[in-house]
């Protein structure tokens, strides 16, 4: 072998080794493995503590695959955690938190600031308003300070917005006008530790085109008085064959990241608007809806996450608010994995798959790099890409330098 052929035969077996290395499998085999390595932070479901008493909802609920972030459903809601005065109550959502904890799943807080499941005492009191301005600093004060770092985030304000755009009535509405928004967001900056992400949550944001928009004055609004928002939650609460486009998806999510906050589908369900008379279509069809929502999230770099509100009907809070509707989630009430949970996990692998394409090309380990084709054109997060491309190819040279030089020296 002359030494022109080593070198090139050195080189070869360098660049091939290079490839077949970043071309092995990532460990993908869940919604939350596929979502880490298509470079999210978490897939999580909402949960509750009357559900853990099930051993087979445990067994999903807690493998690491699948989920990587639990929210509490309902133990955190002002009605539950602070039902009388004075009276807080967290053993319920402690144990949420706790169980959070001992799986390694992130911990989405949900809610502070609400109209909804308020206790009584909040809801028919006579509050001027500096007392229920207290009352809320009281509140949410307690309440961060006691769960302390365990939330990853928190909502701290939720559904304050009607469909036309206008502020919903509210006890906080009534008394204090919208300046209950600013100030409960003011009051849990000020106790939350500086790595909470502060959160707006509302419904219909995706298909509300007025209250959209007024979600949207509503984080300027509070970013031009210098408070600080860290994300908007969006909960989408979808129907089959209602859900919106991928593309109205995608714009509705950079719509809000273009204010520079975080965004995140917070109560993802597909429900059947009949669950009666669903056919086989319906039920392909919720397997597309879903795969349009989480599909949009991946494609707007500031989606952190998605979170079903709870991933199997037997606990979905679906056809006991909707009669007749029911069916949304991605597991059925037996535990069977639906269509919808195979299409989003098909959908993911395809994603993922992609991206090592061009890992394999670059000869890179990290995920950043995006080629996959969206409605919006190629992703172009491909700096790092080349970067390593460069690298890969600096080192290549240099080592087949190393090889000649020593071959010229014996
Ligand atoms: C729902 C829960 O799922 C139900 O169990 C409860 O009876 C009512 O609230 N928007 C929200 C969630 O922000 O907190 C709601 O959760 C669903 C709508």
């Amino acid at each position: 072998m002359t030494r022109i052929s080593i070198l090139l035969t050195t080189t070869t077996l360098l660049a091939t080794t290079t490839i077949a290395q970043s071309n092995r499998e990532p460990p993908s085999t869940g919604l939350h493995s596929l979502f880490l390595s298509a470079g999210k932070l978490y897939f999580g479901t909402a949960t509750e503590t009357n559900n853990f008493a099930d051993p087979t909802y445990q067994n999903i609920l807690s493998n690491p695959l699948e989920f990587g972030q639990l929210t509490p459903e309902n133990s955190q809601k002002w009605g539950l955690i602070q039902p009388q005065p004075g009276d807080f109550s967290f053993n319920a959502s402690d144990q949420v938190a706790s169980l959070a904890n001992s799986y390694n799943h992130l911990l989405r807080c949900h809610t502070l600031t609400w109209h909804s499941q308020l206790p009584p005492f909040v809801s028919s009191t006579s509050w001027t308003p500096d007392t229920l301005r207290q009352l809320i600093t009281t509140h949410i004060t307690s309440v961060i300070s006691h769960f302390g770092s365990a939330c990853y985030a928190w909502d701290v304000v939720n559904e304050a917005l009607n469909e036309n755009g206008t502020f919903r009535n509210s006890v906080f509405f009534e008394v204090l006008g919208e300046e209950y928004i600013a100030h409960s967001f003011e009051v849990a900056r000020e106790v939350a530790p500086p790595e909470t992400k502060l959160y707006y949550n509302d419904f219909n944001l995706e298909t509300a085109p007025e209250k959209q928009t007024a979600a949207v004055e509503l984080v300027k609004s509070l970013q031009s008085k210098g408070i600080k928002i860290d994300g908007v939650g969006l909960q989408a609460h979808f129907t089959v064959g209602q859900t919106p486009s991928v593309e109205s998806l995608i714009a509705t999510l950079q719509r809000f990241a273009d204010l520079g906050v975080d965004v995140a589908w917070t109560e993802l369900d597909v429900a059947q608007e009949d669950v009666e008379t669903a056919s086989e279509l319906a039920v392909e069809q919720q397997a597309s809806d879903y795969v349009v929502a989480v599909r949009a999230c991946l494609e707007v770099e500031r989606c952190v996450g998605v979170t079903v509100w709870q991933f199997t009907d037997r606990y979905s809070w679906v056809p006991g608010t909707f009669p007749g509707k029911g069916d949304a989630c991605l597991w059925t009430e037996n535990y069977q994995k639906k269509p919808a949970y195979w299409a989003v996990k098909g959908f993911l692998e395809g994603w993922v798959a992609r991206m090592n394409v061009t890992r394999a090309f670059v000869g890179g380990n990290e995920t950043t790099v995006r080629t996959v084709a969206s409605p919006r054109g190629p992703l172009t997060e491909v700096t790092s890409g080349s970067e390593r491309l460069k690298g890969s190819l600096v080192k290549v040279a240099f080592i087949s330098f190393g090889v000649w030089l020593v071959l010229n020296m014996m």
